[in-house]
């Protein structure tokens, strides 16, 4: 099976490469509205922007920040398949303007647009991580009644663009290869995640040493965008991220074996990417092998709770919970090369021995 990666280095408020109804997933995580760390970026796209935090009028520049994602949004609801998915992984924003410390909700801001725009928001993933910060009590410390609650937690917004419609779901023999399985389901479904470890969008706000590139990218774990790939499209499928940063979306979609289309406006990025794809190989077979044997291990822990297990998966000779189960199929990563910012991946079926 071949994929192809492409990243486009520019602006992703016009993705005119891309064709309307073409893009089956979109995964992203846009810059956040209000966190200091991207008031420059901001600012350089309006003006106004940066008037408004000078005159200490927050309310204004949260609403003009918003606009500019509204504008790559609006492109995303263009290219997006009906029925495609839309994930926006988003925190919210706490921050001392004047002299209030107050709350900046992106994520409401994020679901009202896409509830304006034609999409249907599904049920939402908390995703809590938990900061050892010794700063993260803010406000009166132990006296009442003006302390702060900590904020540890980000949103994984979902939408569907349009209506359900079954027609539209995939017959093809893809689909059923795709699935997971059902241990992963409980765990992938559940609406909080603990268990994936993230770094601060507040990371080295002055800091412009190209050592701390990776800090200044604000990535998101590479679990991330790889459960919410399988969750959400097939293998063949192409996943869009029109805030591409380090191209964290584009890995997972090479070790899903899913297509992938990026937009990034900082060409410095690349460096990080290619640096990272050249372990993918590798790490491919360690997900594949390490998410097969905690299968194995979940069906035995099963089978000692006297539970019987009655479906086998056809390409692994290994019992299965259910019958959705049962064509379940990995593939690894063969080979892969690049010509001008497009990567073209092979991809064989994995062995589990
Ligand atoms: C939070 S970071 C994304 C990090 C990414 N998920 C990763 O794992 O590396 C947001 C990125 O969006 C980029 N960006 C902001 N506005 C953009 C726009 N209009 N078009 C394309 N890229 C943009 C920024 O340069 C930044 O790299």
């Amino acid at each position: 099976m071949e994929t192809i990666h492409k990243v486009y280095f520019r602006d992703s408020s016009e993705m005119c490469e891309l064709e309307s109804d073409s893009v089956n997933l979109m995964v992203t995580s846009p810059p956040y509205p209000m966190i200091e760390m991207w008031d420059s970026l901001f600012s350089s796209l309006n003006v106004e922007i940066k008037e408004a935090l000078e005159a200490v009028d927050g309310k204004t520049a949260f609403n003009l920040m918003h606009e500019e994602l509204n504008k790559v949004w609006n492109e995303v609801s263009r290219v997006l398949k009906p029925s495609g998915i839309a994930c926006v992984n988003i925190g919210d924003a706490t921050r001392r303007i004047g002299k209030n410390f107050q709350l900046f909700p992106n994520h409401v801001k994020i679901s009202n647009f896409f509830l304006n725009n034609d999409f249907i928001e599904l049920p939402c993933i908390l995703w809590r991580k938990p900061t050892n910060s010794p700063n993260k009590f803010l406000g009166s410390g132990m006296l009442p009644p003006n302390a702060y609650v900590t904020l540890e937690h980000e949103y994984i917004l979902i939408f569907r663009k349009g209506d359900f419609k079954r027609e539209l779901i995939p017959k093809s023999e893809n689909r059923y290869n795709s699935a997971f399985f059902w241990e992963e389901r409980n765990k992938w479904f559940s609406d909080v995640w603990e268990d994936i470890k993230g770094t601060s969008q507040n990371l080295n706000k002055s800091n412009n040493n190209k050592k701390k590139l990776r800090e200044r990218s604000a990535a998101f774990p590479l679990e991330l965008p790889y459960r919410l790939i399988n969750m959400f499209s097939i293998y063949e499928d192409i996943v869009l991220d029109p805030f591409w940063g380090t191209g964290t979306t584009s890995l997972a979609a090479m070790i899903s074996t899913r297509n992938s289309i990026g937009y990034e406006i900082n060409s410095e990025f690349m460096e990080i990417f290619k640096r990272n794809l050249r372990k993918l190989k590798q790490l491919n077979n360690d997900i594949n092998y390490i998410r097969m044997s905690k299968h194995l291990e979940f069906i035995r822990r099963y089978k000692n709770g006297v539970k019987d297990v009655k479906y086998n998966a056809i390409h692994y000779k290994f019992p299965v919970i259910t019958k959705q189960e049962i064509d379940i199929l990995l593939y690894s990563i063969k080979s892969y090369s690049e010509n001008r910012n497009k990567f073209i991946l092979n991809h064989e079926k994995f062995k589990y021995d």
